[in-house]
């Protein structure tokens, strides 16, 4: 098995086309789309009435129907004359899935479309492709190409020798968990599980400061709470190793560390009643994990630690959600004596990655890439990776292995050390759900930081509003640092700056100067623990005087 990985290093071949659309339509079993109603809806249904829901909504198809009353009748199931989609509806209680079906017929099936060539690698798109889709490519890559690392035919060789000798090495760090790194550097680790009020269990770490038995005055004691991004876990706290990566760090200094892990990632693939095999284990957007996930495990660990607040760090998708509950609940304003916002996706409208661009809903690619994707677990597969970034990272690092996994198609090749990009690879991606992924596309099209959009109807029914509701950011009270850097695919000064404005209570916005620091380098640059991580735990101390 290794042996082949290593060869899949060095691209071999300049034949490098991927496509999105280049392969089959689904077979037809696989467009039977068995949709369980998630937690809002459920939700819904326990108050008695009948629900039906006509779940899988193209936005498109919606104003066919023109009042949502018809799915509420079950003599009228919906479909739509236009289309070629029938839709079968069935109706249970709460505690028992509800279903939804939707059958494609064969003629709908769209053929293939014309292959849009950027930088000699095509993009096959779909059937009666606008001229301006190649503008779209264009822009698309144009932006990411302009802000990624760039190797001479030398240095791919050289990246490729270094990461084949890296990937010799029996590094036992790329299998071990979050308690096997802490102990393996004699950190007192101890593993909680946290259920959460829709039936979600967490598996959390909390390391214990050196010489906790010692901390006589509980008041005292300080806790962090660090929450890891999109497509990510407990362990990118902790992969750098001691001195080095943020956790180990704060532990040093004597606070009591939490390292959070949110539903659909690998400590979070147990539900009550749901099992990861089945899509409906995976309908939630970010709104669930915020309100869900976040409160659940800061109340777990100021309830073990005995303290009133804790301090927030959140990277990425962490940052996403607290903001979203500290504006939606503002009682955790309470909880929280500092948030610290590494890299916030919240406002995405400069995102450079391409993969969230092109899954906007305002993107050419969308209702392609939507079909593709599926409704459960974000799991794109290898050819799609390819359109959304891999063949471009192929063309530009030689190296097919890193550039097929979605985590660093996703947010670019940053300035890992070689030796570490193995193991960054053996603890990435961990798991999380399209519609996660969708939201991020919906806010990129959006450019506000909304609530998951269902589609006009379902939102009428969920929200109340055809649109989903915005987060106030006003709400946001604690003192808030923010980080960001330039070369960031997925979170933009810019983006950072127009939050950082909008929060009350913000201390400050910390640019990175170094011009190569990418998303990535946040939690794998050996920069990071010095141009980050310092300032960090420096204003955590500060933190009575903000
Ligand atoms: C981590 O690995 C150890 C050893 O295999 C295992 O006992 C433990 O349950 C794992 N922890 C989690 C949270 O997966
Ligand atoms: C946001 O919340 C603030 C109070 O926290 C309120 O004054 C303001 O009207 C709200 N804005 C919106 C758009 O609801």
């Amino acid at each position: 098995m290794k042996a082949i990985a290593l060869l899949l290093c060095l691209a071999l071949t300049r034949d490098i086309a991927g496509s999105i659309f280049r392969h089959e339509y689904y077979p037809k079993m696989d467009r039977l789309m068995v949709q369980p109603l998630d937690y809002n809806d459920q939700q819904q249904t326990t108050r008695g009435e009948k629900t039906y829901q006509e779940i899988y909504h193209n936005h498109k198809h919606q104003h066919h129907h023109s009042s949502s009353g018809s799915s509420e009748s079950k003599e009228k199931p919906f479909e739509d004359q236009n289309n070629d989609y029938a839709t079968i509806q069935t109706v249970k209680n709460w505690n028992t899935p509800v279903f939804s079906a939707i059958i494609s017929q064969d003629n709908a099936r769209p053929t293939y479309g014309d292959v849009i060539t950027w930088k000699g690698l095509q993009f096959a798109t779909g059937p009666n492709s606008p001229v301006s889709d190649q503008k779209d490519i264009e822009k698309i890559f144009n932006e990411a190409y302009n802000t990624m690392k760039h190797f001479s035919e030398e240095e791919k060789k050289a990246f490729h020798d270094a990461y084949q000798a890296a990937s010799k090495i029996e590094n036992e760090d790329v299998h071990l968990n979050s308690s096997q790194l802490l102990k393996k550097h004699q950190y007192q680790v101890e593993e909680h599980t946290v259920k959460t009020d829709d039936g979600y269990f967490l598996n959390i770490f909390r390391i214990l400061p050196k010489q906790y038995e010692y901390v006589q005055d509980k008041k005292d004691k300080s806790v962090v709470f660090l929450a890891h991004g999109l497509l990510g876990s407990s362990d990118d706290w902790l992969l750098m190793g001691p001195k080095k990566s943020l956790a180990y760090m704060l532990s040093d200094e004597g606070y009591e560390v939490w390292l959070g892990n949110t539903r659909g990632n690998k400590y979070a693939r147990r539900h009550v009643s749901k099992h990861e095999a089945q899509p409906d284990f995976w309908l939630y957007s970010n709104d669930e994990v915020a309100l869900h996930d976040i409160p659940a495990m800061i109340d777990y660990a100021l309830k073990i630690s005995e303290q009133e607040k804790l301090h927030y760090v959140g990277f990425s998708q962490g940052a996403t959600n607290v903001f979203a509950l500290l504006a939606s609940r503002p009682e955790y304003n309470e909880k929280i004596a500092t948030v610290h916002a590494i890299s916030p996706m919240v406002y995405m409208t400069k995102v450079r990655s391409p993969l969230l661009r092109m899954i906007a809903p305002n993107s050419p690619f969308y209702e392609r890439l939507e079909d593709q994707l599926g409704w459960g677990e974000f799991k794109p597969p290898k050819e799609l990776i390819q359109s959304l970034g891999g063949d471009m990272c192929e063309s530009e690092i030689g190296c097919k292995n890193v550039c097929s996994n979605v985590y660093f198609v996703m947010s670019s090749i940053g300035d890992v050390d070689i030796d570490l990009i193995p193991v960054i690879m053996g603890h990435h991606p961990t798991g999380g759900s399209t519609r996660q992924m969708r939201q991020y596309g919906q806010a990129v099209a959006s450019h506000e930081f909304r609530k998951f959009d269902y589609g006009p109807v379902i939102n009428q029914k969920v929200y109340g509003t055809v649109q989903p509701p915005k987060f106030n950011m006003s709400n946001v009270k604690v003192p808030v640092v923010l980080y960001s850097s330039k070369m960031d695919w997925l979170s933009h000064p810019e983006d950072v700056e127009r939050l950082h404005k909008e929060l009350p209570n913000a201390k400050d916005h910390y640019m990175v100067a170094d011009e190569q620091f990418t998303n990535m380098d946040f939690l794998f640059s050996k920069k990071a623990p010095q141009v980050v991580y310092e300032r960090l735990i420096e204003y955590i101390k500060q933190d009575s005087t903000m």
